[in-house]
């Protein structure tokens, strides 16, 4: 009989959620080699050995053997993309780590790995967190320079992480202003997959973060990964395959030019890596990181009160503002249950028009010859909230503040400035530029009631040099400033919330939403085309922060109309506002935007927390469903997109149903339009009329009926389970 013999095993370094784990190799003289991530493993599953021992050196290789660490670095055994790429005035430009300390702050949940190399002089401590409740690991770097001598850094992953082989596809988001999270899936393969950004903000058209999928990962199931880097500026992130077959995933924060540059004893932080797996597909996915970011949600009073209705004024307006109009408007506004009322562009001194006014912050005296004080009180005195656009850290050449600060705006001595919108940028890591804006933004919070703030950036950086000209790169320094201005107005302003709007969807990201409520997904409100971009959004973020309005038919963006219903249902499943001329409405659409607002105000509890479901089904149709994770009660809309190309519309299953019980189920609002219901059956009659007692199972695995409709129209039904 043979005995089997233990092999020498090295520490692991175990960290497990509910449903996942991160195990690391420990070597003392190196930086721990990344072993497993992915779903949850047994209490005590630990692998066999040491990598190293469990797999044979290939022919041609070097005589050591250079796993896939934490921390990869250039120069000394590993080819691979590294985490850090440095040097000082040419030298020291390989590094490897020398000594590996370990740091537990919480047992089997988080952990600081103190990495030395003493060679190199420099030193990197990885802080690693796995959240048990929302399966989220939170990655961040930061890296001293411990030597006499500056050091140069070009790169510093925030996270390295690993992806099984067979991980397959990329799924990113790409788009542009007006057509954000347009989504792209990319083949996994051998060749390096690397998105980049260098427009100064979290960017339109490169969402820091993607999913990978591996093969037969659905909405619902399948293994699936997802990383998202919580920050507001330049970013770069890479996938690439690997010798032993996996591929590892970097994030960071890209560089420019002499902004990693570190003074001895100096320290550069990367942003936060956010990142989770599922075994429950998208869907799941999706779950995690909502349940991570409602965690770190700031709300005033220090939980989220029910979304009031917005209206906002830009589409109604634009730069016409007219006291009387702005006063009419939120009468009508007030009528049909809007609860807050923002005034958009267009308000502050010389703004008449995209050319002028930014940076001077203070009542347009044509405009407002009295202050703003007469409308806020008027909002008010209708039963809602004031709020105000901003624009903080732009300025327009014609602006007092530009008169007065030339050299305030970020600029490279020698280099004509670029406007963009007629603006420039704001050089707000000045101390004396963000005093001003403080100053500016403090007053009109000090001086008028106002609970909301829409905070805009609408410009790419160019020519982004600190200290008028003179000094360096300012991409970074820009993005951490702004984080400073908005932690001191929280702080002098606790009970403002404030929305991250960046000329829609360019500015979204967990960081900016450490300080902000809202965002707005995009200018673009074409319902049909808010759907897909309100579905790459919700990805990554949950729906109670999706500034999403009713606008109006022919919508401004795209020319295309669409039916108020229609219009409604898709905007209501984010933050609900209205963003159209509400006095010209004819008074049965008046009614009936009324009608819309009411259902929201009622459904809003639901729609706002628990979980979200979403699919598609052939045929044109889209759908989610928002419930409590048990699937007690769920709402569910089912948008057609298309007109149907089938004889008989599929069913549509709902895999989340608890397939013990049987539900019922209720058709809640109407399907409006002339004609928009085909064809009529017994079956729609009855869920209209009272509803209906429906198997989970069966709508698990067979599925609901569908109606049959016209395109651009929402069928909406309530599921509640009734029997165990
Ligand atoms: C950006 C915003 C719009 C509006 C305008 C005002 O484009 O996204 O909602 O506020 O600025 O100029």
């Amino acid at each position: 009989m043979s005995v089997s013999r233990p092999l020498p095993s090295p520490e692991f370094l175990v960290l497990h959620s509910q449903r996942s784990t991160v195990i690391l190799e420990h070597h003392v003289e190196e930086a721990p080699i990344w072993r497993y991530w992915g779903p949850r493993l047994p209490e005590g599953c630990s692998p066999a050995a040491g990598l190293r021992t469990t797999r044979p050196l290939p022919s041609f290789m070097l005589d050591f053997d250079q796993p896939l660490t934490l921390v990869p670095t250039f120069g000394v055994g590993w080819f691979g993309q590294s985490a850090l790429l440095a040097h000082r005035c040419g030298s020291d430009f390989a590094q490897a780590v020398t000594r590996c300390d370990i740091e537990w702050s919480v047992p089997a949940r988080a952990l600081v790995l103190h990495l030395t190399d003493a060679v190199a002089q420099l030193c990197v401590d990885v802080t690693l967190a796995l959240d048990d409740a929302s399966d989220v690991l939170t990655v961040r770097t930061r890296l001293t320079n411990l030597a006499d001598t500056p050091l140069e850094v070009q790169w510093l992953a925030a996270a390295t992480l690993p992806l099984p082989g067979q991980a397959s596809t990329v799924r990113s988001y790409a788009g542009q202003h007006n057509h954000e999270f347009l989504l792209q899936t990319d083949t996994l393969s051998r060749s390096l997959w690397r998105r980049e950004n260098r427009r100064g903000r979290t960017s339109h058209d490169c969402f820091p973060g993607a999913v990978v999928t591996t093969p037969g990962a659905t909405d619902d199931s399948g293994l699936v990964f997802g990383a998202h880097l919580a920050w507001s500026g330049n970013h770069q992130q890479s996938i690439e395959w690997l010798h032993d077959g996996q591929y590892q995933w970097q994030l960071g924060e890209w560089l420019a030019p002499g902004e990693g540059l570190l003074a001895p004893g100096q320290s550069l932080h990367t942003p936060e890596v956010v990142a989770t797996c599922s075994l429950q597909g998208l869907n799941g996915l999706a779950a995690n990181f909502h349940a991570e970011l409602r965690a770190r949600l700031n709300w005033p009073g220090g939980s989220m009160r029910p979304r009031p209705v917005h209206l906002n004024t830009w589409e109604a307006f634009y730069f016409d503002l007219k006291s009387g109009d702005i006063m009419a408007l939120a009468d009508a506004a007030a009528e049909v249950g809007v609860e807050r009322f923002v005034l958009d562009d267009g308000w502050f001194h010389g703004r008449h028009h995209d050319r002028a006014g930014l940076g001077d912050w203070w009542p347009d005296a044509d405009k407002f010859p009295r202050g703003l004080d007469a409308l806020v009180q008027h909002v008010n005195a209708l039963g809602m909230e004031f709020g105000l656009w901003v624009e903080p850290e732009m300025i327009n050449p014609d602006s007092e503040l530009h008169r007065a600060h030339p050299d305030w705006a970020l600029q490279i001595a020698g280099r004509a400035l670029i406007t963009a919108r007629n603006q420039l940028v704001l050089d707000i890591a000045r101390p004396e530029a963000a005093d001003y804006l403080f100053g500016k933004l403090d007053t009109l919070l000090r001086s008028l009631p106002i609970r909301y703030l829409k905070w805009d950036h609408n410009r790419d950086l160019t020519t982004a040099g600190l200290a008028g000209g003179l000094g360096s790169a300012g991409y970074r320094a820009q993005v951490h400033a702004l984080y400073g201005l908005l932690v001191r107005l929280r702080a002098a302003h606790p009970e403002v919330e404030i929305e991250s709007c960046s000329g829609g969807g360019g500015r979204i990201d967990f960081a900016i939403l450490r300080h902000t409520h809202r965002v707005w997904a995009s200018d673009c409100i074409d319902a049909l085309s808010r759907l897909q971009i309100q579905r790459g959004f919700g990805q990554f973020f949950p729906p109670e922060i999706l500034g999403s309005h009713i606008g109006t038919a022919p919508t401004h963006t795209t020319g295309r109309s669409q039916a108020l219903a229609f219009r409604a249902a898709v905007a209501m499943t984010g933050h609900l506002g209205v963003e159209l001329d509400v006095r010209h409405l004819d008074s049965a659409t008046r009614q009936n935007l009324s009608a819309w607002i009411a259902r929201y105000k009622a459904w809003r509890d639901c729609l706002h927390h628990g979980r979200i479901w979403r699919g598609e089904l052939a045929d044109g149709l889209v759908w989610q469903a928002h419930g409590d994770a048990e699937a007690r009660e769920l709402l569910l809309f089912v948008y057609r997109c298309q007109p149907t190309t089938h004889r008989y519309t599929p069913p549509l299953r709902l895999p989340m149903l608890d397939a013990a019980v049987r539900y019922h189920v209720e058709q809640l609002a109407p399907i409006e339009g002339e004609g928009a219901v085909l064809s009529p059956s017994p079956f729609f009659d009855a869920l209209r009329d009272g509803g209906l007692e429906l198997d989970g199972a069966w709508m698990a695995q067979a599925g609901l009926p569908m109606p049959r409709t016209t395109a651009e129209t929402c069928f909406i039904v309530r599921l509640q389970k009734v029997s165990a």
